[in-house]
């Protein structure tokens, strides 16, 4: 088996704009699977979300997560295949991810991805989550303008459920972490404060629906900032709802909750928006992306173009679906990834937390 994996990874060397990658993500409660061409061309994605599976209690149970991931990959994978019109013999990489993610969800999307591997003769590569985020900004979407790979240095604010990184990208491949946050996520806090004014889960889409009938100014929130640092805190923000709505309850000014969701959500997005501009300042950016769940924000796209007229450095954010967790992303990631590294070996192993790159 060693000696197949060895040789088709010399086949890899050479770049094809042709080549048919098949990513997989599991790393939460996603089950995904996409084909993708030349890494950058969607021939198509499949999402099974289980969100409703979830939302009884009020967030991901990673038991309860990968059971439904046995029960649901080889399904997705099997209609990923067939919505590209292609056969296992028309691949020549599998792409999935290791990590950083939930274990018991990841070990289902890697044991697939093997089982794969071996079964089909193809070489597999393992692909860090966050880096798939960043690479989703250069996928090509129909009537979306991708992000330029030429315009390096560019800055990558992603911002999920798990994570709130600032990465600066020097090339493909090449990050350096500019920023990161040392308690909640940005998604989590969302995730957390829509709990709070009683929204439910998932919390992020539930406060962008909820605040725009609200006024962000409402209630004064504060912007959490950590002096001489581009890292961020979110959980003070977190308590200072917990403290307002115990307080005032969650309908105490005009607007009623959209009030609260909107100025909490508004709260969150400065404070992304404050570091962003700062790193892209100091680094000298040539273009900004945005990347993770919620980079789907509806404000927070609104106040990162308004960013692009301010500082006249491109911004670039992938379309909604692209930003939530896909395979799309991971087959772009592993793609270029292999290119550069080869194959991973078939003994690779999953990693509940794993960096993308060193924080400076
Ligand atoms: O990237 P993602 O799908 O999964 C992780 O890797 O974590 O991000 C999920 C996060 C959740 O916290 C969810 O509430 C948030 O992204 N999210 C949003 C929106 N859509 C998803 N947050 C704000 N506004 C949205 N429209
Ligand atoms: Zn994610």
């Amino acid at each position: 088996m060693n000696n197949q994996v060895e040789e088709t990874s010399r086949a890899l060397t050479s770049p094809s704009p042709e080549s048919l990658t098949l990513g997989i993500e599991t790393s939460c409660d996603e089950t995904a699977a996409a084909v993708l061409r030349g890494g950058r061309e969607v021939r198509s994605t499949v999402v099974a979300s289980q969100e409703e599976l979830h939302a009884r209690f009020g967030g991901v149970v990673p038991e309860v997560a990968s059971r439904r991931h046995t029960e649901v990959i080889t399904i997705v994978v099997d209609e990923a295949l067939s919505r590209a019109g292609v056969n296992w013999s028309d691949l020549e990489l599998l792409a999935v991810t290791q990590g950083p993610g939930l274990i018991g969800s990841l070990l289902v999307g890697v044991s697939a991805a093997k089982a794969y591997a071996i079964g089909r003769g193809l070489p597999l590569i393992g692909v860090n989550h966050l880096e798939g985020h960043v690479m989703a900004n250069f996928v090509h979407c129909p009537g979306e303008q991708p992000a330029a790979e030429e315009l390096m240095p560019s800055l990558c604010l992603i911002a999920s459920g798990g994570h709130t990184d600032l990465v600066l990208i020097s090339a493909l491949g090449e990050y350096q972490i500019l920023g990161w946050t040392r308690d909640d996520a940005a998604g989590e806090a969302l995730d957390k404060g829509a709990r709070v004014m009683g929204l439910g889960y998932p919390g992020g889409p539930a406060i962008d629906r909820a605040a725009c009938e609200g006024n962000p100014a409402a209630v004064d929130f504060p912007r959490p900032l950590i002096e001489g640092s581009l890292d961020f805190s979110f959980s003070g923000l977190k308590t200072a709802l917990i403290r307002h709505v115990q307080t005032h309850g969650v309908s105490s000014t005009a607007g009623g909750v959209a009030d609260v969701a909107a100025s909490f959500q508004q709260a969150i997005v400065d404070t992304l928006v404050r570091n962003t501009r700062q790193a892209a300042e100091q680094y000298h950016v040539r273009q900004i992306l945005m990347a993770g769940g919620v980079a789907a924000n509806s404000c927070l796209r609104a106040e990162m173009s308004h960013l692009e007229q301010v500082l006249g450095v491109p911004v670039r954010y992938p379309p909604p679906w692209l930003c939530t967790d896909n395979a799309a992303m991971i087959a772009a990631a592993g793609h270029f990834a292999a290119f550069r590294n080869g194959p991973s070996s078939l003994d690779m192993d999953t990693y509940s937390a794993l960096p993308l790159a060193e924080h400076v």
